[in-house]
Parts: structure tokens; C-alpha cells; sequence
């Protein structure tokens, strides 16, 4: 199979890493790739939101399967435009990829699904918003409705918090049209956990699931980031959890989507808070997760090509997905300065060690030498790098990821030191700190 994967991180690194090692593979490209895809694959000049000229580079190089990493192509209709070409896609359509881009979209889809949520109200003037958080004292959640790469979620203590929230998304437009319409959400504690599944439009994958570190800094301090982290699979993950979930959120939502007619293709991600009532979803998600790929595509034991063209063409079987029992941790190494202003273009060392099935690095903001084609990898970013670690346990594999990640350096480099530690499992995004 000729592949084709859109997206420039690590989670795109990941992916690629894992469909290297698929028999089915005849050819690799990664649009636009990052250093540690070109090792890999033939990385193509495009940007992500280019839907035109991807369709166009995926009919040039006759893929036979398109993986897409980001969401950002799939709500501007990636699929639906490849599909109209007749090239399978891994990813949702427009359409099913509202469960991402709207979160009043969501929301609606779960109470119509009878799927646990917070209680919640979509408002489209300031006036409405007011109603709902005089007759909700105490502390409330407010959302930009749309796509705010991940900064459009205010937790606010209070309904005078929540009144300038939404004024902030309203009036002063901070999120752009993606405040447009705004969530109110009742506020929910516990721990949070990613869960994925595959889905073919009916069918869906046994879950996996992953925790995230959002915030900056050690002890989940400091401002939001794409991600300082992840684990897998956490200690909270039981089999009874797994299919109370699958029953109660991933398995209704499909059917749901199904039945609007829009079939949900590709992968399911679940942003879920285990509430002392059950578990209740903050958020969907129509892709996989970034940090979280970096720690589950080691855990994949199935061929990922295979299972993606399974999905893209509605064959899936979930009986032939597995996942590996081991244990890996991801720990990100960014820019100093970020999340806010930062400078790239410092050599990365101690790259040239070989991965092995103990360690891996994955590329994020990457790109060999000054021109991006030749020379010593330089940091291009503010998300460089994730350090993935493998073991028999979370334990054993955090050490090693840490071990690796030692060995690695560039100007500025800044890393959390708690990544996955005993104390701060189950416990990464404490919601009262804020939000991504
Ligand atoms: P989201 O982008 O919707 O996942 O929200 C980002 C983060 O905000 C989540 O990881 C939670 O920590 C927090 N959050 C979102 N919704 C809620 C909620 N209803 N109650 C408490 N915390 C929330
Ligand atoms: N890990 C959070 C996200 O991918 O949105």
C-alpha cells in the first residue's frame, strides 16, 4: 500500500513509525512531516489546511490510503474530498467531524443519545448566557463553541467569572467566529482519561485509553500547552470501565451518528472525567490525541494499515484489533519560552541513538538544517520532541523515558520532571486550575 499521512507532529511521527513497520507498506509520505518523518518517509511540502492541494498530491502519488492526523482538514472536509476521488480515508467526514468542531454539536448529539455529560446550554447572545448562569450559582465551564486550538475552555469560579467569559468570547471575539455560539457547561470533578476507539461508520475497535499533562509546569502548574505528556494505559483502566464506556458513550454516539446519517469513520477520542456519578464526557474529539499517540501506537499489535483501510471501508472487525499489555510514557521536550514567544533553529544532540523497543523519539517542531532538507536537525518549534519510554510498568517505562530524554539536548530546553510519577497519576488536568 502507498500511504499518504497529513500532519506534522509527533503524533504524526508516531503514526508513521507504527505503518513503517506494517508488511503492507510499499510507500510512505507525510505532508508536511517533520525531521523525523524524512527518515522515514518522503515528506511533501503542504499545509495542513491546503485541502485542495492534498486531494491533488494524494491522486499524484496514487495513495491508496490517506491517514489524517489533525482535525483542522477534516472539519474543512479532507474526507469528503478524497472520498469524491475514490481514495480511502482515514478520518471522518465533515459532517461526523462536528463532533470536534462544535461542541453545541456534541452536546446536543450526547442528550438526544441519553450519553452522560454535564448538564449544559448553547446560547448565541450574551442575554441567553445570562439566564442560564443566574439559575446556575457556583462555579460554571464556558466554551467557545468551534475550533480554538484548545484555548477556548474557561473554567470559572463563579457567575461573575462566567459573565466575563462570556463577554470575552462574545464581545471581545477572543476566539474569533468560534465564540460565536457558547457553551455553559455544569462544572465536574475526577480524574480525567482519554479513550479511543477505531470506528467504521457501525463498528468500533476494543478501547484504548491514555492520560494527559495539559499544564506547564511540574505539579500541573502554569499556563495550558498542547501537551507536556502522556501514559498509558492508566491504573483506573479496569475491564468493567472499559465496557461501561464502550456501552454507555462510544457505542450510543456511532449509532447516533449512523443514524443522522453521517457515519463516524475513523477515530473516536473521548476526553472523559471519571465523576463520582460515572464517567461523563468534557469533550469529542475526531482524531487521535496528541501527546496520547505517542504512548498507544507502541500498544498497537495489529497491523495499523489493515485496521485503517478496515475503518475507511466499513469492514471493520474489532475482533482482529489487540492492544499490547505493556506499559509507555511520553514526556514532551519544548522550546524555552513556550507556550508563549520562544526561538527555534537550535541544534538538537543525541538524536543518532537507534530507537529501540525501549525508547523511541518522536519529532514534533523539527527540520534538518536552515533549509529543512539537509543538515543537523534544529528545533522549528515549540513542541520539539516527545520521549517515549516502554516497560512492564508505568514505573519501569517512565525511567527509561527520563534515562533517554537525559541524553538528548538543545539551547532552552525545558521538560516536565513528573511525567506519570506515582503521585500525579489519574490526577494530570485538576479542571480547577484552568483549562486546554
Ligand atoms: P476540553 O477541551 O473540553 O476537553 O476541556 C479542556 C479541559 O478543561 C479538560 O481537560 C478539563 O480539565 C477541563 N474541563 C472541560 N470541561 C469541564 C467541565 N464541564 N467540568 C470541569 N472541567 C472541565
Ligand atoms: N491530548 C489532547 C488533544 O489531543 O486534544
Amino acid at each position: 500500500m502507498k500511504v499518504l499521512i497529513v500532519g506534522s507532529g509527533a503524533r504524526e511521527h508516531a503514526l508513521a513509525w507504527r505503518i513503517k513497520q506494517s508488511p503492507n507498506l510499499t510507500r510512505l509520505w507525510v505532508a508536511s512531516g517533520n525531521a523525523g518523518t524524512a527518515a522515514l518517509a518522503e515528506n511533501i511540502e503542504i499545509r495542513s489546511s491546503d485541502v485542495g492541494a492534498l486531494v491533488a498530491a494524494a491522486q499524484k502519488v496514487a495513495a491508496d490510503l490517506v491517514v489524517v492526523g489533525p482535525e483542522g482538514p477534516l472539519a474543512l472536509g479532507l474526507a469528503d474530498r478524497l472520498d469524491e476521488v475514490g481514495i480511502p480515508v482515514f478520518g471522518p467526514s465533515q459532517a461526523a467531524a462536528q463532533i470536534e468542531a462544535s461542541k453545541a454539536f456534541a452536546l446536543d448529539l450526547m442528550r438526544d443519545a441519553g450519553v452522560p455529560c454535564p448538564d449544559f446550554a448553547a446560547v448565541w447572545d450574551e442575554a441567553s448566557a445570562s439566564t442560564y448562569i443566574s439559575s446556575h450559582p457556583g462555579p460554571l465551564v464556558v466554551k467557545a463553541d468551534g475550533l480554538a486550538a484548545g484555548k477556548g475552555v474557561l473554567i470559572c469560579e463563579d457567575s461573575q467569572q462566567a459573565q466575563a467569559a462570556v463577554k470575552l468570547c462574545m464581545s471581545d471575539r477572543a476566539f474569533g467566529e468560534a465564540g460565536d455560539t457558547v457553551v455553559l457547561e455544569e462544572y465536574l470533578t475526577g480524574p480525567e482519561v482519554s479513550v479511543f476507539a477505531f470506528c467504521d461508520g457501525e463498528r468500533l475497535s476494543p478501547l484504548a485509553a491514555a492520560c494527559d499533562y495539559k499544564r506547564l509546569g511540574d505539579g500541573n502548574q502554569g499556563p495550558n500547552t498542547g501537551g507536556m505528556g502522556s501514559y498509558s494505559q492508566p491504573d483506573l483502566w479496569t475491564p468493567e470501565l472499559a465496557a461501561q464506556i464502550e456501552r454507555t458513550i462510544m457505542q450510543p454516539v456511532v449509532r447516533a451518528m449512523s443514524e443522522r446519517g453521517s457515519p463516524y469513520k475513523g477515530v473516536l477520542y473521548a476526553g472523559l472525567m471519571l465523576t463520582d456519578a460515572g464517567p461523563k464526557v468534557l469533550e469529542f474529539n475526531c482524531r487521535l490525541g496528541d501527546p496520547e499517540t505517542q504512548v498507544l501506537m507502541p500498544k498497537l499489535a495489529s497491523d495499523p494499515l489493515d485496521l485503517m483501510l478496515a475503518c475507511a471501508q466499513g469492514k471493520l472487525d474489532p475482533a482482529s484489533v489487540r492492544w499490547d499489555t505493556k506499559s509507555y510514557v511520553g514526556v514532551a521536550m519544548v522550546s524555552g519560552g513556550y507556550p508563549e514567544e520562544y526561538q527555534t533553529g537550535f541544534e538538537i544532540s543525541g538524536l543518532d541513538e537507534a530507537d529501540s523497543g525501549e525508547t523511541m523519539v518522536f519529532h514534533a517542531g523539527t527540520k534538518l538544517g536552515p533549509d529543512g532538507i539537509s543538515g543537523p536537525p534544529l528545533t522549528s518549534g515549540g513542541r520539539v520532541l516527545t520521549v517515549v519510554g516502554g516497560g512492564d510498568s508505568i514505573e519501569q517505562a517512565r525511567q527509561r523515558a527520563y534515562a533517554r530524554l537525559e541524553r538528548i539536548s538543545f539551547q532552552g530546553a525545558n521538560w516536565r520532571r513528573d511525567i506519570a510519577s506515582a503521585a500525579n497519576q489519574g490526577a494530570a488536568n485538576p479542571a480547577r486550575q484552568g483549562a486546554g
